[in-house]
Order: C-alpha cells, then sequence, then structure tokens
C-alpha cells in the first residue's frame, strides 16, 4: 500500500501488530510467552526534509498532525503522539543524529483491541528512522528502545514481548521467547483445518492502564516478601509451588492469586508449545482455556464481555481454544477455530453478544506474519 508515490527518497515501512496464543502478563514478570506478529499493520513513509531539527507526523487514521523540533522533546497530552516523541527522544539519548523528517502513516491495526497497535507505531517509527539517517541500531536495540519509549513517555510498564513480536518475528511462525534471557525458539504456527479468529469486544475499559501498572507492581512486592527468606530467588521463575505455598500467610490473598497465576500460565506455555509440536490441538487449546480461567479468576485482569465471549465457545467442538488476549480489561480474544465453521460460528455469536451488549463484536482472521519490514522506493 501506498500512501504517496513518486520520490524516490522515501523510506516505505509495513510495521505489524500480533497476536499472543499464550503466556500472559508473563513478560514482565520473566517468564515465558508465545506470540508473533499478524498480517495486519501500520505503512508508514519517511523521508528527511532537509531541515536540522524540524519534524513533521501525519497520522491518517487519527486525521491529527504532530509537528515538534528535535531538541524540544516533551511529553503531549496526546497518547498517539507519546508513541512518536518517546521513540525520537530514546533514539536521541542513545547518542544517535537524528535530522529533520517527514513521516506519513496509516493503520489498519484497531485501537484498544489489544493487538499492540502501539509496539507497532513505536517498531515502525524506529525501524524507519534507523535507515532513513543510517543509525546502525540492531533489532535488538529497536526492541529495547519501543519499549523503553512506551515505559518512559506513554507511563505503561509494558513488558517486552509485544515490541519484541513486532520486530522479530518470522512468516509462518510462533515465537517461544523466554523473557528471562531473551532466548527465542521458532516454531512453525501450524494449525491444520483451523484458523486463528480474533473476536474484539469493541470495550477497553479505561482502567487497564492503571491496573496494568498495578499488577506488575503486586508481583514485584510479593517476589520481594519471598526473596527475604531466599536470597537465590532473582525472579518468579526461581519460585516454584511449593515455596509460594510456604508464603501462604505471609502474603496477601492477592499476591498469592498474582504469583500462582505466574506459576501456572508458564507451564502452560511450556505444556502448550510441546502440544503444538505434537500436532495436539486439543490439548493445546484447552490450556488456552486454562489460561483464560487464570487470567479472570487470579490475575482478574477479564471483564464481562470477554468472558462473555470465551463461555460462548465452551461446548462449541470446533473450537479447540479460546481466551482473552493482551492485558485485558477488552481487547480481544484469540480463537482456534475449523475454518469451514468461522462464518457459522461469527453469526451465531455475533447476534448473541448483541443481544447481550447491545452492538456486536468485530471479527479479524489473521495468519503468523513477518516482523517489520523496511524498503525504500
Ligand atoms: C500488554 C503489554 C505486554 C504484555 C501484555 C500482557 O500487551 O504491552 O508487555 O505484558 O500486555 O501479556
Amino acid at each position: 500500500m501506498s500512501l504517496q508515490s513518486g520520490s524516490k527518497t522515501w523510506i516505505t515501512v509495513e510495521s505489524p501488530g500480533r497476536i499472543n496464543l499464550i503466556g500472559e502478563h508473563t513478560d514482565y514478570n520473566r517468564g515465558l510467552v508465545l506470540p508473533t506478529a499478524i498480517n495486519k499493520k501500520i505503512f508508514f513513509e519517511l523521508r528527511a526534509n532537509g531541515e536540522d531539527k524540524s519534524c513533521t507526523v501525519f497520522s491518517e487514521t487519527y486525521n491529527s498532525h504532530l509537528e515538534f523540533d528535535l531538541d524540544k522533546i516533551a511529553k503531549s497530552s496526546s497518547t498517539w503522539e507519546n508513541y512518536i516523541l518517546g521513540v525520537v527522544n530514546e533514539i536521541q539519548k542513545r547518542g544517535k543524529t537524528l535530522r529533520g523528517f517527514e513521516c506519513r502513516l496509516k493503520s489498519e491495526l484497531p485501537i484498544g483491541a489489544g493487538i499492540s497497535s502501539s509496539a507497532a507505531l513505536e517498531c515502525g517509527l524506529a525501524t524507519g528512522l534507523n535507515a532513513l539517517f543510517n543509525l546502525g541500531l540492531s533489532k535488538f536495540e529497536i526492541v529495547q528502545l519501543s519499549q523503553a519509549a512506551e515505559n518512559n513517555f506513554v507511563g505503561s510498564q509494558c513488558g517486552i514481548m509485544d515490541q519484541y513480536a513486532s520486530v522479530m518475528s518470522k512468516s509462518g511462525h510462533l515465537i517461544l521467547l523466554d523473557c528471562l534471557d531473551l532466548k527465542a525458539q521458532y516454531i512453525p504456527a501450524d494449525f491444520g483445518s483451523c484458523k486463528i479468529l480474533l473476536v474484539n469486544t469493541k470495550v477497553s475499559h479505561s482502567l487497564a492502564e492503571g491496573e496494568y501498572n498495578t499488577r506488575r507492581a503486586e508481583c514485584e512486592t510479593a517476589l520481594e516478601i519471598i526473596q527475604q527468606k531466599n536470597q537465590e530467588v532473582k525472579t518468579l521463575r526461581d519460585v516454584d509451588l511449593e515455596m509460594l505455598n510456604s508464603f501462604r500467610t505471609q502474603l496477601s490473598e492477592t499476591q498469592y492469586n498474582r504469583v500462582l497465576y505466574v506459576l501456572e500460565e508458564n507451564s502452560r506455555v511450556i505444556g502448550a508449545s510441546k502440544n503444538l509440536k505434537a500436532g495436539d490441538l486439543r490439548k493445546f487449546g484447552d490450556l488456552m482455556y486454562q489460561s483464560h480461567y487464570g487470567l479472570r479468576d487470579l490475575y482478574e485482569v477479564s471483564c464481562k464481555e470477554l468472558d462473555f465471549l470465551v463461555n460462548y465457545t465452551e461446548d462449541k467442538e470446533y473450537i479447540y481454544g479460546s481466551r482473552m488476549m493482551g492485558g485485558g480489561f477488552g481487547g480481544c480474544t484469540i480463537n482456534i477455530i475449523v475454518e469451514d465453521k468461522i462464518a457459522e460460528f461469527e453469526k451465531e455469536i455475533s447476534s448473541a453478544y448483541e443481544k447481550k451488549f447491545g452492538f456486536p463484536p468485530e471479527f479479524i482472521t489473521v495468519v503468523a506474519g513477518e516482523g517489520v519490514v523496511v524498503d525504500r522506493d
């Protein structure tokens, strides 16, 4: 897709959103995740504008212009602007020299759907600027600085999963990423006669951001309590069920539940990866359901719309697994569904959801795609 044609000096970037099959809220707990990029993207065009400091960014999606100077980067009151400004800030913090640029972007990723349009925005811009000004940043540095932009400028203490998936994914594969040592294993995204269907609740409850940082803090406090008596424990990866249970009375019920969820989710990711490699989709899907129940009951990041969508699939033989995806409190469920049942299912769940909530959900069929790609016209 081209937003503008003609000049040879434009650089184009395609930066994908991501899905996560299993391993939710585990990345910042140094656990395991199983994400991949998808075939839905943000498209960028960038060129140097010949100016020293002055930059412009136009978002077709927000129908919004942003103008700023490279030596006067400050936080904005608009979130999408902070993704841009945060990336520029992080690049400059690393001693890299930028010059004035013009950027136009257009997104086919729904906002707030939990498919990480924010990481796509950050990683796409960072990749484009890296190519445009020959900054010499490695892919991994782009992942890290994009995450830092979100942590420092937007204020979400997110983990590394979304940016990693947006940059490092390989078409047709899932990434089994260990967020402790950042070792990745690529697993073929082979779902046989099934497809991956996202069902978007179309709600994004405003508590999401605050609650996200709260969950992270709860886990960190629980870890500190456990560390007081176990100095060898560095992260929740060093904690097992027996050790957790020995802290039953020293942790609050909430802290206990959060850690229990994380331990169980990590072992579900290992199990699910094995099941997928062995082609056992039924077991893989069962673990997706277990993940949802843990997120709902122990980690408490689901909501009634997500629960409704997951519950609705439970007695459907042609659906192997379903769970909420991403940070929670809205956004999408991810479903593994037999391809020729998709139309029937969409019709049925659409009317049930509309009857309950007053508006229909949205459906997005996705495949495992390639990470961010940059090209010169
Ligand atoms: C958001 C964050 C990720 C991850 C997920 C939950 O998408 O950006 O780092 O924590 O939530 O798994």
